[in-house]
Formats: C-alpha cells, structure tokens, sequence
C-alpha cells in the first residue's frame, strides 16, 4: 500500500514507519520536526518537511502520490502543556487533522490509522479498562483526541471512511536492534528519566504520588513496547477497509507501579538508581491499564515483549549508545 504517514519521525511514528516499510509498503512521512527527528527514519523513506497547516500541501502531496491509505500520529503529546495551553493542541490536534481529513474526502482516500490515547477514558473507577467504558477526557490533550474521534465517526458515516482509531497506553523501550528510540525534549516520561538516571545525567527520579490507592501507594501504568505497538499499527491498516470502524485499546493488559519499574531498571542496569517520594504530579491519574482482548482477537496481534524487563532492557540498549538522544550536538 502507499501509505502517508503523519508524525512519522516521532517515537511512535519512527518505529511504526520501520514496521510498514518491513511488510512491504510504501511509505511517504510528513513531519514538520518541531518535536520529531529526521534521523529517526531511514534516508531510503520518503520525507517531506511540512506541517499538516499546510493545505496547499496537503492538496498537493495527495494529487501527487495516490495514497490508499494515512497513519497519523503528528501532535502534540505533552498533557500539562495542554493544560497551559490548550488552543494550541486544539489547533495543532483538532484543527490540523480537519485538514488531512478534508483532503482524504478530496481525494477519495477511505483508510486511516489514528492515534488515540487511554486518556480518553479519563479517570475511570473500573480497571481493567474495555472499549465500551464511557469516555470523559480531562486535560485538552485527551478533549481534542476525543474530539477527533468522533470526527472520524462522522466521516465514517458521511463518505465510508474507514478508520481505526488505537488508543495507546504506555509506549515503552526500543527498537531491537539498538538503532532508534525515545527522545522527548524536554523529557518527562518515566522509563527515559530512570535510564538517565542510571546514566548520571540526572541524580535522582521523583516518585510522584506514593499515596495512591495502589498495592505500594504508586501509579499503576500498562507499558507496551513501542515495537508491538507499531506492529499493532500495520495488522490494523492491513485488514482495514473503507467503511469500517474499529477501536482499540492499544496495551498489554499488566499493571506495573512506578516504584515496581524503577526497580526493574536497577536490575537491568545494575545501577542503584536512587528515588525519592514526591507529591502527586497534577492531572495523573492512580490506575490505566487495557483490556486487550478486542485487539488481540480482531487483529491477531500479540506483544512479542511479554517481560517489563525486556521492554525496559531494549530502552536501556539505546540509551546507552544514545545517551544525548538523536542530537549529538545537544
Ligand atoms: N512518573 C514519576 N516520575 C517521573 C515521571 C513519571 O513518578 O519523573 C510517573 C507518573 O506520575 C505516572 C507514571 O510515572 O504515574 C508514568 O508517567 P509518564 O509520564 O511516563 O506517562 P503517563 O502515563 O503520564 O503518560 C502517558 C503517555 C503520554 C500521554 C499520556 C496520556 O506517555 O504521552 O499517557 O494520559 F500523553
């Protein structure tokens, strides 16, 4: 399939674009590198420079290239600026994806994979979490991937666009073989700032929340290797067809604490890693994890990575040969 792939030098984006090209496909990523890495994708893949604001572009690369099909990550990630900022992710997220999908209904391009996220379900008092839960997003990060959500059902039933919308839970680890990986500036995720830790870049993680309603009182948190994740990806693109309507929970199904993590990363580093107990970081919620069955038994897909030690054991095998990311300039 000819594919575009939005946001495709992202963490995410890059290991999903290694996965599609590796089954066969053609792929053309448009990222406009405010938050991704033009390193991330192979020189051999097609790349354009551009942003999704862009409609002349947009018309353009679709008259041009005759995609069948779009996986569209590019957005903004980061929860707690959404708070501080929320018209830029409705602009960025909401606004930028209404012209992509203007141009597919242009353009006759019926298939897209969407990343969604587990935060659409907002603070749920049922775990594990199942599709059907009822959705109540706080933060404008999590709003405007809901909002697009319904756009896509919307399209769905007005011009048979067909769409899987994977709503990720903890993207984690790195590509096998060592050569792409997590780089977030400035970093806020869990498993990078351990391994900076281990590192010495940084001299201590802060656990935030140690007073939750968990078996050890820290956030319980469903990590998925971003490999997996990415073949999630490719197996939903592959069997998606126009008109359809598919959505998933994109996790394993296991519940990990944060002080359970960190000690996972002191046995695979063999660093001491020392933490210390903070507050609880606003907007965080006690408990997320999947109830992957739906994706499992629709897909046929299965996480290769079943041990956190793995997971955390490939993100430690880049960072270590990586240690200052994708610029070695910084
Ligand atoms: N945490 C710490 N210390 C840190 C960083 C994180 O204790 O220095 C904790 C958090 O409080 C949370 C857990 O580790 O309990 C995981 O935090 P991350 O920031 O790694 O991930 P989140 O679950 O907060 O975020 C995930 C994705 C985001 C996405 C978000 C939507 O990684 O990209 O879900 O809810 F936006």
């Amino acid at each position: 399939m000819k594919v575009l792939v939005t946001g495709g030098c992202g963490y995410i984006g890059s290991h999903t674009v290694r996965a599609l090209v590796n089954s066969g496909h053609d792929v053309l990523v448009l990222d406009n590198l405010v938050n991704g890495h033009r390193r991330a994708i192979d020189e051999n893949v097609g790349f354009v420079a551009g942003d999704l604001e862009d409609r002349t572009l947009l018309a353009e690369l679709f008259e041009a290239e005759k995609f069948d099909a779009v996986v569209h990550f590019a957005a903004f990630i980061e929860v707690g600026e959404s708070v501080i900022d929320p018209l830029k992710f409705y602009q960025n997220n909401i606004s930028n994806t209404l012209n992509l999908l203007q141009a597919m209904q242009t353009y006759g391009v019926k298939k897209m994979v969407f990343s969604s996220t587990c935060a659409v379900y907002g603070t749920p008092d049922t775990m594990p979490l199942t599709e059907e839960l009822p959705c109540n997003p706080v933060s404008p990060y999590a709003r405007a991937k809901y909002a697009i959500e319904w756009a896509l059902e919307d399209c769905n039933t007005a011009w048979e666009l067909g769409y899987t919308a994977l709503r990720y839970f903890n993207a984690a680890g790195a590509a096998s073989d060592g050569k792409i990986g997590e780089d977030h500036s400035p970093e806020s995720h869990l498993i990078p700032i351990v391994l900076q830790v281990a590192l010495g870049q940084r001299e201590q993680v802060k656990i935030f929340g140690t007073d939750y309603d968990t078996p050890d009182g820290s956030c319980l948190r469903d990590y998925i290797h971003v490999e997996d994740l990415a073949d999630a990806h490719v197996k939903a693109l592959e069997v998606l067809a126009p008109g359809q309507k598919r959505i998933y929970n994109a996790g394993t199904g296991t519940p990990t604490s944060v002080r359970e993590l960190i000690e996972v990363a002191r046995k695979v580093t063999g660093h001491a890693i020392p933490a210390v107990e903070e507050g609880r970081r606003a907007g965080d919620v006690p408990e997320l994890y999947a109830n992957a069955s739906k994706i499992r038994d629709d897909l046929g897909w299965q996480p290769r990575y079943a041990k956190l030690e793995d997971i955390v054991a490939s993100a430690w095998k880049w960072h270590q040969a990586h240690p200052k990311g994708y610029d070695d300039r910084r």
